[in-house]
Protein backbone atom coordinates (compact mmCIF):
# COMPACT_ATOMS: atom_id res chain seq x y z
CA UNK A 1 0.00 0.00 0.00
CA UNK A 2 1.16 3.70 -0.62
CA UNK A 3 1.96 5.75 2.38
CA UNK A 4 2.47 9.60 2.18
CA UNK A 5 5.75 11.07 3.80
CA UNK A 6 6.17 14.26 5.13
CA UNK A 7 8.72 16.31 6.92
CA UNK A 8 8.18 19.10 9.50
CA UNK A 9 8.98 22.49 7.17
CA UNK A 10 6.09 24.44 6.66
CA UNK A 11 6.51 24.64 2.96
CA UNK A 12 7.80 21.23 2.31
CA UNK A 13 5.26 19.93 5.03
CA UNK A 14 2.44 20.23 1.58
CA UNK A 15 4.91 17.61 -0.27
CA UNK A 16 2.71 14.24 -0.59
CA UNK A 17 5.55 11.83 -1.77
CA UNK A 18 3.50 8.39 -2.20
CA UNK A 19 6.05 5.42 -1.54
CA UNK A 20 6.25 1.53 -3.37
CA UNK A 21 3.81 3.23 -5.90
CA UNK A 22 2.20 0.29 -8.40
CA UNK A 23 3.40 1.52 -11.64
CA UNK A 24 1.20 -0.96 -14.28
CA UNK A 25 -1.51 1.50 -14.87
CA UNK A 26 0.90 4.34 -15.47
CA UNK A 27 2.74 2.83 -18.28
CA UNK A 28 1.09 1.56 -21.78
CA UNK A 29 3.03 -1.55 -21.67
CA UNK A 30 1.25 -2.56 -18.57
CA UNK A 31 4.41 -3.54 -17.08
CA UNK A 32 4.18 -4.11 -13.34
CA UNK A 33 6.77 -2.44 -11.71
CA UNK A 34 6.86 -0.74 -8.57
CA UNK A 35 8.38 2.87 -8.12
CA UNK A 36 9.90 3.17 -5.08
CA UNK A 37 8.02 6.90 -4.42
CA UNK A 38 5.56 8.97 -6.65
CA UNK A 39 5.09 12.53 -6.60
CA UNK A 40 1.98 14.16 -8.82
CA UNK A 41 3.55 17.51 -9.42
CA UNK A 42 1.25 20.68 -10.75
CA UNK A 43 3.17 23.32 -10.66
CA UNK A 44 6.86 24.50 -10.59
CA UNK A 45 6.56 25.51 -7.48
CA UNK A 46 6.45 21.29 -6.61
CA UNK A 47 8.96 20.94 -8.40
CA UNK A 48 11.19 23.84 -6.41
CA UNK A 49 10.03 21.98 -3.10
CA UNK A 50 11.28 18.23 -4.41
CA UNK A 51 14.51 20.07 -5.60
CA UNK A 52 14.97 21.67 -1.92
CA UNK A 53 14.06 18.85 0.09
CA UNK A 54 17.55 16.77 0.54
CA UNK A 55 15.85 13.48 0.81
CA UNK A 56 13.70 13.57 -2.66
CA UNK A 57 16.35 15.32 -4.94
CA UNK A 58 19.11 13.12 -3.70
CA UNK A 59 17.10 10.21 -5.72
CA UNK A 60 17.26 9.22 -9.47
CA UNK A 61 14.78 11.03 -11.19
CA UNK A 62 11.64 9.75 -13.55
CA UNK A 63 9.76 12.12 -15.35
CA UNK A 64 6.59 10.90 -16.60
CA UNK A 65 3.91 11.93 -18.51
CA UNK A 66 1.56 9.44 -20.31
CA UNK A 67 3.72 6.61 -19.85
CA UNK A 68 3.83 5.72 -23.66
CA UNK A 69 6.81 5.83 -24.20
CA UNK A 70 9.05 3.86 -21.48
CA UNK A 71 10.12 0.18 -20.80
CA UNK A 72 10.32 -0.35 -17.18
CA UNK A 73 12.91 -2.40 -17.07
CA UNK A 74 12.35 -3.54 -13.77
CA UNK A 75 11.47 -1.81 -10.26
CA UNK A 76 12.65 1.53 -10.62
CA UNK A 77 13.98 2.93 -6.83
CA UNK A 78 14.39 6.72 -7.23
CA UNK A 79 11.39 9.30 -8.00
CA UNK A 80 8.57 9.36 -10.17
CA UNK A 81 7.42 12.78 -11.06
CA UNK A 82 4.47 13.05 -12.72
CA UNK A 83 3.87 15.76 -14.28
CA UNK A 84 -0.17 16.90 -14.33
CA UNK A 85 -0.49 20.59 -14.71
CA UNK A 86 -3.33 20.93 -17.19
CA UNK A 87 -4.99 24.13 -19.67
CA UNK A 88 -4.77 25.43 -23.32
CA UNK A 89 -5.24 28.78 -24.63
CA UNK A 90 -4.42 31.29 -27.58
CA UNK A 91 -1.00 33.11 -26.23
CA UNK A 92 -0.40 35.70 -29.54
CA UNK A 93 -0.84 35.98 -33.09
CA UNK A 94 1.34 38.05 -35.58
CA UNK A 95 0.75 37.95 -39.55
CA UNK A 96 1.56 34.61 -40.23
CA UNK A 97 0.44 32.56 -36.83
CA UNK A 98 -1.70 31.75 -34.05
CA UNK A 99 0.12 31.14 -31.12
CA UNK A 100 -1.34 28.65 -28.69
CA UNK A 101 0.22 27.38 -25.32
CA UNK A 102 -0.31 23.99 -24.15
CA UNK A 103 0.33 22.68 -20.27
CA UNK A 104 2.98 19.91 -20.14
CA UNK A 105 0.43 17.71 -18.55
CA UNK A 106 -2.25 17.94 -21.10
CA UNK A 107 -3.15 14.83 -23.27
CA UNK A 108 -1.36 15.34 -26.78
CA UNK A 109 -5.27 14.34 -28.28
CA UNK A 110 -7.14 17.16 -26.42
CA UNK A 111 -4.40 19.75 -27.78
CA UNK A 112 -4.99 18.61 -31.57
CA UNK A 113 -8.71 18.55 -30.78
CA UNK A 114 -8.50 21.67 -29.07
CA UNK A 115 -6.74 23.19 -32.12
CA UNK A 116 -9.14 21.90 -34.94
CA UNK A 117 -12.65 22.74 -32.29
CA UNK A 118 -11.30 26.47 -32.55
CA UNK A 119 -10.60 26.23 -36.22
CA UNK A 120 -6.89 26.18 -36.09
CA UNK A 121 -4.94 23.76 -38.53
CA UNK A 122 -1.18 22.44 -38.32
CA UNK A 123 -1.35 19.21 -35.72
CA UNK A 124 -4.14 17.39 -37.62
CA UNK A 125 -1.42 14.60 -39.25
CA UNK A 126 -0.46 14.22 -35.47
CA UNK A 127 -3.79 13.44 -34.12
CA UNK A 128 -4.25 10.51 -31.78
CA UNK A 129 -0.71 10.36 -30.33
CA UNK A 130 -0.73 8.71 -27.21
CA UNK A 131 1.26 10.64 -24.65
CA UNK A 132 0.94 14.00 -23.42
CA UNK A 133 2.16 17.81 -24.52
CA UNK A 134 5.32 17.95 -22.26
CA UNK A 135 6.85 14.44 -23.84
CA UNK A 136 6.49 15.56 -27.19
CA UNK A 137 9.34 17.65 -27.99
CA UNK A 138 12.17 14.96 -26.12
CA UNK A 139 11.43 12.84 -29.19
CA UNK A 140 9.65 15.16 -31.45
CA UNK A 141 7.18 13.22 -32.04
CA UNK A 142 5.92 12.60 -35.78
CA UNK A 143 3.57 11.10 -38.15
CA UNK A 144 1.93 10.94 -41.40
CA UNK A 145 4.91 13.80 -42.72
CA UNK A 146 4.70 16.28 -40.18
CA UNK A 147 6.84 16.33 -36.89
CA UNK A 148 6.03 18.29 -33.86
CA UNK A 149 9.32 20.48 -34.93
CA UNK A 150 7.35 21.95 -37.77
CA UNK A 151 4.82 23.51 -35.25
CA UNK A 152 6.89 24.18 -32.49
CA UNK A 153 7.48 27.64 -31.04
CA UNK A 154 9.21 27.67 -27.53
CA UNK A 155 9.11 25.92 -24.24
CA UNK A 156 9.26 26.73 -20.45
CA UNK A 157 11.19 23.85 -18.31
CA UNK A 158 12.37 23.80 -14.95
CA UNK A 159 16.25 22.92 -14.90
CA UNK A 160 16.96 20.84 -11.74
CA UNK A 161 20.37 21.69 -11.92
CA UNK A 162 20.08 25.47 -10.74
CA UNK A 163 16.51 25.75 -9.87
CA UNK A 164 16.04 28.09 -12.87
CA UNK A 165 12.94 28.26 -14.98
CA UNK A 166 14.77 28.28 -18.75
CA UNK A 167 12.85 29.44 -22.24
CA UNK A 168 14.01 27.09 -25.22
CA UNK A 169 13.14 28.54 -28.54
CA UNK A 170 13.10 26.09 -31.54
CA UNK A 171 17.30 26.45 -32.04
CA UNK A 172 18.02 25.31 -28.80
CA UNK A 173 16.25 21.85 -28.75
CA UNK A 174 18.37 20.19 -31.30
CA UNK A 175 15.59 18.41 -32.98
CA UNK A 176 16.08 15.39 -35.06
CA UNK A 177 14.28 12.58 -36.13
CA UNK A 178 12.69 11.10 -32.78
CA UNK A 179 15.69 13.15 -30.98
CA UNK A 180 16.45 16.51 -29.35
CA UNK A 181 18.82 17.74 -26.50
CA UNK A 182 16.33 16.46 -23.98
CA UNK A 183 18.08 13.21 -24.86
CA UNK A 184 21.51 14.32 -24.39
CA UNK A 185 22.65 17.55 -22.89
CA UNK A 186 19.01 18.35 -20.86
CA UNK A 187 18.45 15.05 -20.16
CA UNK A 188 17.00 14.06 -16.63
CA UNK A 189 17.78 18.07 -15.80
CA UNK A 190 14.86 19.90 -17.90
CA UNK A 191 11.42 19.14 -16.46
CA UNK A 192 9.33 20.81 -19.47
CA UNK A 193 6.15 22.51 -18.30
CA UNK A 194 4.68 23.91 -20.98
CA UNK A 195 4.77 24.13 -24.92
CA UNK A 196 4.06 27.12 -27.29
CA UNK A 197 3.49 25.72 -31.38
CA UNK A 198 2.79 28.17 -33.85
CA UNK A 199 0.17 27.52 -35.95
CA UNK A 200 0.49 29.21 -39.52
CA UNK A 201 -2.38 31.38 -40.52
CA UNK A 202 -2.27 30.42 -44.48
CA UNK A 203 -2.71 26.73 -43.79
CA UNK A 204 -1.85 23.83 -46.36
CA UNK A 205 -2.82 20.58 -45.78
CA UNK A 206 0.48 17.47 -45.99
CA UNK A 207 -1.01 14.98 -47.39
CA UNK A 208 2.15 13.66 -49.09
CA UNK A 209 2.19 10.31 -47.05
CA UNK A 210 1.00 7.55 -48.73
CA UNK A 211 -1.26 6.05 -46.45
CA UNK A 212 -3.02 9.57 -46.54
CA UNK A 213 -3.63 10.00 -49.79
CA UNK A 214 -4.96 6.87 -50.13
CA UNK A 215 -7.36 7.09 -47.09
CA UNK A 216 -8.52 10.52 -48.60
CA UNK A 217 -9.30 8.92 -52.09
CA UNK A 218 -11.26 6.37 -50.39
CA UNK A 219 -13.63 8.56 -49.15
CA UNK A 220 -13.86 11.03 -52.08
CA UNK A 221 -12.42 13.77 -50.44
CA UNK A 222 -10.20 15.99 -53.36
CA UNK A 223 -9.85 19.02 -51.40
CA UNK A 224 -9.42 17.98 -47.58
CA UNK A 225 -9.70 20.48 -44.25
CA UNK A 226 -7.53 20.30 -41.36
CA UNK A 227 -10.67 17.83 -39.96
CA UNK A 228 -10.49 16.03 -43.00
CA UNK A 229 -7.31 15.21 -42.38
CA UNK A 230 -7.35 14.41 -38.97
CA UNK A 231 -10.01 12.04 -39.73
CA UNK A 232 -8.18 9.85 -42.16
CA UNK A 233 -5.18 9.73 -39.79
CA UNK A 234 -7.52 8.27 -36.64
CA UNK A 235 -8.79 5.91 -39.09
CA UNK A 236 -5.81 4.94 -40.36
CA UNK A 237 -4.00 4.76 -36.75
CA UNK A 238 -6.93 2.52 -35.76
CA UNK A 239 -6.86 0.12 -38.36
CA UNK A 240 -2.84 -0.19 -37.80
CA UNK A 241 -2.07 0.14 -34.31
CA UNK A 242 -2.86 -1.93 -31.32
CA UNK A 243 -5.14 0.66 -28.57
CA UNK A 244 -2.97 0.70 -25.09
CA UNK A 245 -6.13 0.16 -23.06
CA UNK A 246 -6.70 -3.21 -25.04
CA UNK A 247 -3.35 -4.89 -25.69
CA UNK A 248 0.03 -2.89 -24.00
CA UNK A 249 2.64 -1.40 -26.10
CA UNK A 250 4.66 1.65 -27.00
CA UNK A 251 4.25 2.56 -29.95
CA UNK A 252 6.84 1.77 -32.83
CA UNK A 253 9.40 -0.28 -30.56
CA UNK A 254 12.45 0.48 -32.87
CA UNK A 255 13.38 3.83 -34.88
CA UNK A 256 13.55 3.95 -38.69
CA UNK A 257 17.33 2.97 -39.28
CA UNK A 258 19.16 5.23 -41.25
CA UNK A 259 22.01 3.81 -43.20
CA UNK A 260 24.57 5.37 -46.02
CA UNK A 261 23.49 4.89 -49.64
CA UNK A 262 26.32 2.55 -50.48
CA UNK A 263 24.54 -0.01 -48.11
CA UNK A 264 21.34 0.95 -48.86
CA UNK A 265 21.90 -0.19 -53.18
CA UNK A 266 24.01 -3.03 -51.25
CA UNK A 267 20.95 -4.44 -49.41
CA UNK A 268 18.36 -3.47 -52.30
CA UNK A 269 20.05 -5.90 -54.95
CA UNK A 270 19.86 -8.62 -52.69
CA UNK A 271 16.04 -7.33 -51.10
CA UNK A 272 14.36 -5.51 -54.40
CA UNK A 273 11.18 -4.93 -51.92
CA UNK A 274 13.02 -3.27 -49.51
CA UNK A 275 11.45 0.05 -48.34
CA UNK A 276 13.40 3.04 -48.05
CA UNK A 277 13.13 6.82 -48.28
CA UNK A 278 16.09 8.96 -49.09
CA UNK A 279 17.00 11.55 -46.36
CA UNK A 280 18.40 15.03 -47.30
CA UNK A 281 21.91 14.57 -46.14
CA UNK A 282 22.18 11.58 -49.08
CA UNK A 283 21.32 8.53 -46.25
CA UNK A 284 18.41 6.26 -46.68
CA UNK A 285 15.85 5.60 -43.85
CA UNK A 286 14.62 1.97 -43.30
CA UNK A 287 11.60 0.44 -42.39
CA UNK A 288 12.41 -0.97 -39.46
CA UNK A 289 8.55 -2.66 -39.31
CA UNK A 290 9.68 -4.28 -42.90
CA UNK A 291 13.19 -5.24 -41.85
CA UNK A 292 11.29 -7.31 -38.95
CA UNK A 293 8.53 -8.62 -40.71
CA UNK A 294 11.25 -10.16 -43.22
CA UNK A 295 12.54 -11.91 -40.77
CA UNK A 296 9.65 -13.61 -39.69
CA UNK A 297 8.71 -11.84 -36.51
CA UNK A 298 5.16 -10.37 -37.09
CA UNK A 299 2.76 -11.42 -35.25
CA UNK A 300 5.59 -13.96 -33.80
CA UNK A 301 5.14 -14.28 -29.34
CA UNK A 302 8.53 -14.93 -27.30
CA UNK A 303 6.81 -16.05 -23.81
CA UNK A 304 4.42 -13.20 -23.14
CA UNK A 305 5.33 -10.57 -25.18
CA UNK A 306 5.15 -10.22 -29.22
CA UNK A 307 5.39 -8.29 -32.52
CA UNK A 308 2.08 -7.21 -33.11
CA UNK A 309 0.06 -9.22 -36.22
CA UNK A 310 -1.00 -5.93 -37.64
CA UNK A 311 2.71 -4.25 -37.39
CA UNK A 312 5.68 -5.99 -36.67
CA UNK A 313 7.57 -2.65 -35.40
CA UNK A 314 5.14 -3.31 -32.68
CA UNK A 315 5.80 -5.13 -29.43
CA UNK A 316 2.87 -6.00 -27.01
CA UNK A 317 2.39 -7.20 -23.96
CA UNK A 318 -0.13 -10.26 -24.64
CA UNK A 319 -0.45 -10.12 -20.42
CA UNK A 320 1.01 -9.93 -17.68
CA UNK A 321 4.88 -9.56 -19.14
CA UNK A 322 7.44 -7.83 -16.82
CA UNK A 323 10.26 -5.96 -18.14
CA UNK A 324 13.16 -8.59 -18.79
CA UNK A 325 10.72 -10.48 -21.13
CA UNK A 326 10.71 -6.99 -23.23
CA UNK A 327 14.15 -6.74 -22.92
CA UNK A 328 14.49 -10.37 -24.06
CA UNK A 329 12.31 -10.13 -27.28
CA UNK A 330 13.52 -6.60 -28.11
CA UNK A 331 17.28 -8.10 -28.07
CA UNK A 332 15.91 -11.43 -29.88
CA UNK A 333 14.34 -9.07 -32.71
CA UNK A 334 17.66 -6.90 -32.81
CA UNK A 335 19.59 -9.95 -33.41
CA UNK A 336 17.77 -11.59 -36.13
CA UNK A 337 17.81 -8.74 -38.07
CA UNK A 338 21.98 -7.62 -37.76
CA UNK A 339 21.94 -10.86 -38.46
CA UNK A 340 19.70 -11.24 -41.96
CA UNK A 341 20.56 -7.53 -43.01
CA UNK A 342 23.54 -6.19 -41.19
CA UNK A 343 21.38 -3.48 -39.90
CA UNK A 344 21.38 -2.16 -36.28
CA UNK A 345 17.90 -1.15 -34.33
CA UNK A 346 17.97 1.14 -31.94
CA UNK A 347 14.81 1.56 -29.27
CA UNK A 348 12.59 4.46 -29.86
CA UNK A 349 11.07 4.12 -26.17
CA UNK A 350 13.10 5.10 -22.94
CA UNK A 351 14.14 2.30 -20.93
CA UNK A 352 14.17 3.25 -16.92
P1 LIG B 1 6.29 9.26 -21.36
O1 LIG B 1 6.26 7.87 -21.89
O2 LIG B 1 5.71 9.50 -20.03
O3 LIG B 1 7.81 9.76 -21.36
C1 LIG B 1 8.61 9.60 -22.51
C2 LIG B 1 9.96 10.30 -22.27
O4 LIG B 1 9.74 11.71 -22.14
C3 LIG B 1 10.64 9.88 -20.98
O5 LIG B 1 12.04 9.94 -21.19
C4 LIG B 1 10.22 10.93 -19.99
O6 LIG B 1 11.16 11.09 -18.93
C5 LIG B 1 10.20 12.16 -20.86
N1 LIG B 1 9.22 13.17 -20.41
C6 LIG B 1 7.87 13.02 -20.33
N2 LIG B 1 7.30 14.16 -19.94
C7 LIG B 1 8.31 15.07 -19.76
C8 LIG B 1 8.36 16.43 -19.35
N3 LIG B 1 7.26 17.12 -19.04
N4 LIG B 1 9.57 17.03 -19.27
C9 LIG B 1 10.71 16.35 -19.57
N5 LIG B 1 10.72 15.06 -19.96
C10 LIG B 1 9.53 14.43 -20.07
N6 LIG B 1 5.34 8.59 -31.17
C11 LIG B 1 5.53 9.28 -32.31
O7 LIG B 1 6.44 10.10 -32.40
N7 LIG B 1 4.71 9.10 -33.39
C12 LIG B 1 3.69 8.21 -33.39
O8 LIG B 1 2.98 8.07 -34.37
C13 LIG B 1 3.46 7.46 -32.19
N8 LIG B 1 2.48 6.55 -32.12
C14 LIG B 1 2.28 5.85 -30.99
C15 LIG B 1 1.24 4.91 -30.94
C16 LIG B 1 0.99 4.17 -29.80
C17 LIG B 1 -0.15 3.19 -29.78
C18 LIG B 1 1.81 4.37 -28.65
C19 LIG B 1 1.54 3.60 -27.39
C20 LIG B 1 2.87 5.27 -28.69
C21 LIG B 1 3.11 6.02 -29.85
N9 LIG B 1 4.16 6.96 -29.95
C22 LIG B 1 4.34 7.68 -31.09
C23 LIG B 1 5.07 7.16 -28.80
C24 LIG B 1 4.51 8.14 -27.74
O9 LIG B 1 3.14 8.38 -27.95
C25 LIG B 1 5.24 9.47 -27.77
O10 LIG B 1 6.63 9.27 -27.56
C26 LIG B 1 4.73 10.44 -26.70
O11 LIG B 1 5.27 11.72 -26.91
C27 LIG B 1 5.06 9.99 -25.29
O12 LIG B 1 4.34 10.81 -24.40
P2 LIG B 1 4.16 10.43 -22.87
O13 LIG B 1 3.55 11.59 -22.20
O14 LIG B 1 3.42 9.15 -22.77
O15 LIG B 1 5.67 10.26 -22.43
N1 LIG C 1 5.87 -2.60 -43.08
C1 LIG C 1 5.94 -3.94 -43.36
N2 LIG C 1 5.55 -4.83 -42.40
C2 LIG C 1 5.11 -4.43 -41.19
C3 LIG C 1 5.06 -3.05 -40.89
C4 LIG C 1 5.45 -2.14 -41.86
O1 LIG C 1 6.34 -4.34 -44.45
O2 LIG C 1 4.76 -5.29 -40.38
C5 LIG C 1 6.21 -1.62 -44.12
C6 LIG C 1 4.91 -0.98 -44.65
O3 LIG C 1 4.36 -1.72 -45.67
C7 LIG C 1 5.38 0.37 -45.12
C8 LIG C 1 6.58 0.67 -44.23
O4 LIG C 1 6.95 -0.54 -43.59
O5 LIG C 1 5.82 0.28 -46.43
C9 LIG C 1 6.29 1.77 -43.20
O6 LIG C 1 5.20 1.37 -42.35
P1 LIG C 1 4.24 2.46 -41.66
O7 LIG C 1 3.69 3.38 -42.68
O8 LIG C 1 3.29 1.71 -40.81
O9 LIG C 1 5.20 3.34 -40.78
P2 LIG C 1 6.42 3.00 -39.83
O10 LIG C 1 7.68 3.44 -40.51
O11 LIG C 1 6.37 1.58 -39.38
C10 LIG C 1 6.47 5.33 -38.69
C11 LIG C 1 6.62 5.84 -37.29
C12 LIG C 1 5.27 5.82 -36.60
C13 LIG C 1 4.31 6.73 -37.35
C14 LIG C 1 4.18 6.20 -38.78
C15 LIG C 1 3.36 7.12 -39.64
C16 LIG C 1 8.87 5.39 -36.54
C17 LIG C 1 9.77 4.54 -35.71
N3 LIG C 1 7.59 5.05 -36.56
O12 LIG C 1 6.10 3.95 -38.60
O13 LIG C 1 5.44 6.34 -35.28
O14 LIG C 1 3.05 6.75 -36.74
O15 LIG C 1 5.50 6.11 -39.39
O16 LIG C 1 4.10 8.29 -39.91
O17 LIG C 1 9.34 6.35 -37.14
C18 LIG C 1 5.96 5.72 -33.05
O18 LIG C 1 6.94 6.46 -33.14
O19 LIG C 1 5.69 5.10 -31.99
C19 LIG C 1 5.09 5.55 -34.19
C20 LIG C 1 4.02 4.76 -34.19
Amino acid sequence: MSSNYQTDAASIAKLAVQSDFPMRTFNTLGIEAIAHAYFSVGSVADLQLIRLDPTWSALPRLILGGGSNVVLTQDFSGLVLHIRNQGIQIVGEDSDAIYVRAAAGQSWHTLVEWTLANGLGGLENLSLIPGNVGAAPIQNIGAYGVEMQDRFHALTAFDFLTGEILTLRHEDCAFGYRDSIFKHALCDRAVVMDVTFSLPRRWQAEVRYGDIADELAARSILRPDARDISNAVIAIRTRKLPDPAVIGNAGSFFKNPIIPAAQRDALLSHYPALVSYQQTDGGYKLAAGWLIDQCGWKGKALGPVAMYQKQALVLVNLGGASGQDVVRLSKAVQSDVMTRFGVTLEPEPIFV
